[in-house]
């Protein structure tokens, strides 16, 4: 808080910030490419946060600098069409929840502030939708704008669109939404949020595979190709089973056909690719149920094996994992985790192993030794390798 209240001061001089909003990270437990096909995630917020420390301007001016110096200083006018920056830049973030906002409201006051970031950046741990989001909330407390949750949740998951990623709503809903000690499953069209108190003998590792996993360039367009071939593989499985008229989605589909149908029908219509694809979403879609019942009824065992399946699943079906990411969660299940997987979008990023709070020693240990020493990465261990504890959602302070 120092740091930022020095870098405030040298920037907008005498002026006070008058309040600080914080926005969590997340990993994803289980459920990933569901949540853009309209099938649930089961995510957790983490205690690395975006923070921006802020005051409100009286006209439509953002300006905002970043306490990291690889990111150089923003300055836009809210607007209904704002002007994005070269793709991959930090501003695009902030810009896509300032032209969102100026869409629905007319007329909005800017601010002035300062940004850090705790959650490791590039990592897959979602800084950038944190930062839509907290970009978000500051800019909705100086208009004294009133939204309801679920809208904020399902309007920033459209304004993050801005970036040019096809994504689905599961980020922006956790950062929003969660609770402190809990995970939440999260369904969509509409949006709805269970919360599930995460067992207190679970430890979730996570561990970066120092692959970076940008939301621009290469990954994103591997993303957004993955989300044409659901539709694609989904309107030609609707069609096969002569339902086209009644499916209009994944949710629909598993809602009137049972899923052993479902994936016989699929081998049967569908390109080798596309059936792959189709498989993962489908099975995928059904461990989130699984998944959060192991849960709620504290089955560390099976909800273990459920993540190393969705592992399996993101490998070899939906291609978007890597060699790194599969050799971390090897090494994570050698040394006794009962499962581990990638989490959020893969190529790259990071991956999650679930221990208990006797086992998370001897994972972490090894994951030590044979992935990061191995590397010769042995400095800046603690934003790559950490036990997640499950945070709160954002948070708007006065200062
Ligand atoms: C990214 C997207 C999310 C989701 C995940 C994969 O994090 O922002 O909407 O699709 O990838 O589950």
């Amino acid at each position: 808080m120092e740091e930022l209240r020095r870098a405030f001061a040298d920037r907008y001089g005498v002026k006070e910030p008058t309040h600080i909003v914080s926005v969590p990270g997340r990993i994803n437990l289980i459920g990933d490419h569901t949540d853009y096909n309209s099938l649930p995630v089961f995510p957790m917020a983490l205690g690395q946060c975006v923070h921006i420390l802020y005051r409100a301007r009286e006209n439509p001016l953002v300006r905002l600098v970043n306490i990291d110096p690889q990111f150089g200083p923003l300055e836009f006018a809210l607007s209904l069409a704002v002007n994005p920056d070269p793709p991959g830049g930090w501003g695009n973030y902030v810009k896509a929840a300032g032209q969102e906002l100026a869409l629905q409201f007319p007329k909005l006051n800017g601010l002035e502030g300062v940004v850090e970031s705790t959650i490791p950046i590039a990592a897959g741990l979602s800084s950038s939708s944190a930062l839509v989001v907290a970009a978000a909330i500051a800019l909705i407390q100086v208009n004294n704008l009133s939204l309801d949750r679920t809208d904020l949740m399902e309007m920033l998951a459209r304004a993050e669109h801005y970036v040019g990623t096809r994504g689905g709503g599961m980020d922006q809903a956790i950062c929003v939404g969660a609770e402190s000690g809990t995970a939440a499953r999260i369904d969509f069209d509409p949006l709805r949020f269970a919360p599930t108190l995460v067992p207190p003998r679970w430890r979730f590792v996570v561990a970066n595979s120092l692959v970076r996993a940008e939301k621009s360039g290469e990954a994103r367009d591997a993303y957004n190709l993955r989300t044409r071939e659901c539709n694609e593989a989904l309107q030609i499985v609707a069609a096969i089973l002569g339902l086209e008229k009644e499916i209009s989605s994944y949710a629909t589909l598993l809602s009137k056909v049972e899923v052993e149908k479902i994936l016989t029908a699929a081998d049967q219509a569908l390109s080798d690719t596309l059936a792959r694809r189709f498989r993962h979403v489908v099975t995928e879609g059904v461990r989130v149920t699984q998944a959060e019942h192991a849960m709620q009824v504290g089955d560390h065992e099976t909800f273990g094996y459920l993540m190393s399946e969705s592992h399996r699943s993101l490998r070899d079906d939906f291609e978007v994992s890597c060699p790194e990411l599969n050799e971390l969660t090897e090494i994570a299940t050698d040394a006794g985790a009962a499962g581990a997987r990638l989490t959020g979008a893969g190529f790259g990023g990071c991956v999650i192993a679930l221990c208990t709070d006797s086992s998370v020693g001897g994972v972490l240990e090894s994951l030590r030794d044979n992935y990061y020493s191995r590397r010769k990465v042995e400095h800046d261990l603690i934003e790559a390798l950490f036990v997640a504890e499950p945070g709160g959602g954002a948070e708007v302070v006065e200062l």
